[in-house]
């Protein structure tokens, strides 16, 4: 049996126990204004930094930001924000956010994922059911944006979350290459699809400023991907370049545009956050 029709069949077998856990997301979600949900067709292309540098840049504005990590492959938002993991316990209480800062606050799906092996696997399969259960325990309280980090590519895990989090819009994350062009092309398909909106893409690691030079380098054959979604008609957010520093900020917990607010990366996501800000406004 697959695992789509294991997860059907356990659906299927608590059908009441699904309502109610439909009714505690709508009860979770209500107080929040704005949903994204941040996607990618391929990993690695700077989702999660994209996203939690962006919810830093909102908190900093006076925003009340939620980052919700449902990315259960990889989920990494805790470790980039140098937090300790709270576990979430068995029980029906609800899951409180972690607090990064008074605005900025975090629950991601690792709480409820310590059975984990040394190898880093874990240990029993995930159930969609797990993913909705995480998703309806988290108690956000009011929110201005929540960002929801997702598993990338399309999928089952990835419609679930999609499923569960209602009038959310899609953010698209994707890499300046051809083969991350095409693979988001498919993926815009599939929320087309999913009938989910989509509010706009954003092009990560795009081109360096050379410390030693000061010159602009690319890294990819830059082009082939812009043109292949601008095709698409999906409006654009903006363009966030590369820099060496960005890795080692995610790696000892220290927000990069807390750290170096000055960097061009900085201000692609203040931009881009003022595009996220003004709504309506860049359709
Ligand atoms: N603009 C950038 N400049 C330099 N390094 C970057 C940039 N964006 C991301 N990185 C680095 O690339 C690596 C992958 O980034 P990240 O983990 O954010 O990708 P992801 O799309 O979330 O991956 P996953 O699919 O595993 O969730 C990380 O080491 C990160 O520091
Ligand atoms: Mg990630």
């Amino acid at each position: 049996m697959s695992i789509a029709e294991n997860n059907r069949d356990e659906e299927s077998n608590n059908n009441s126990d699904e309502t109610s856990k439909v009714q505690d997301i709508q009860r979770s979600m209500s107080t929040i204004k704005h949903k994204f949900l941040v996607m990618s067709s391929q990993g690695g292309v700077g989702k999660t930094s994209v996203i939690v540098n962006l919810a830093v840049a909102l908190a900093k504005k006076g925003m009340k930001v939620g980052l919700m990590d449902a990315n259960f492959r990889c989920p990494d938002i805790y470790t980039m924000l140098g937090l300790e993991p709270t576990v979430a316990g068995n029980s029906d209480k609800q899951f409180i956010p972690i607090p990064y800062s008074d605005d900025l606050k975090v629950a991601s799906i690792e709480s409820f994922r310590q059975d984990i092996d040394e190898t880093g696997v874990w240990g029993k399969p995930l159930k969609i059911s797990d993913i909705r259960r995480f998703i309806a325990s988290v108690n956000w309280d009011s929110l201005d944006y929540l960002f929801v980090d997702t598993p990338s590519g399309p999928g089952e895990g990835l419609r679930t979350v999609i499923r569960a989090i209602p009038q959310a819009k899609t953010i698209i994350v994707t890499a300046p290459h051809k083969i991350g062009g095409n693979r988001a092309k498919n993926m815009i398909n599939f929320f087309r699809k999913e009938e989910l909106p989509i509010f706009g893409w954003i092009e990560n690691m795009q081109g360096f400023l050379c410390q030693h030079c000061g010159q602009r380098q690319e890294m990819f054959s830059t082009g082939p991907a812009s043109r292949a979604i601008f095709l698409l008609d999906i409006p654009f957010l903006g363009r966030v370049p590369i820099d060496p520093r960005l890795g080692e900020s995610a790696d000892t917990g220290d927000p990069f545009l807390v750290k170096h607010p000055e960097s061009e990366v900085a201000e692609a996501c203040n931009l881009i956050v003022n595009k996220i800000m003004g709504g309506e406004k860049i359709w």
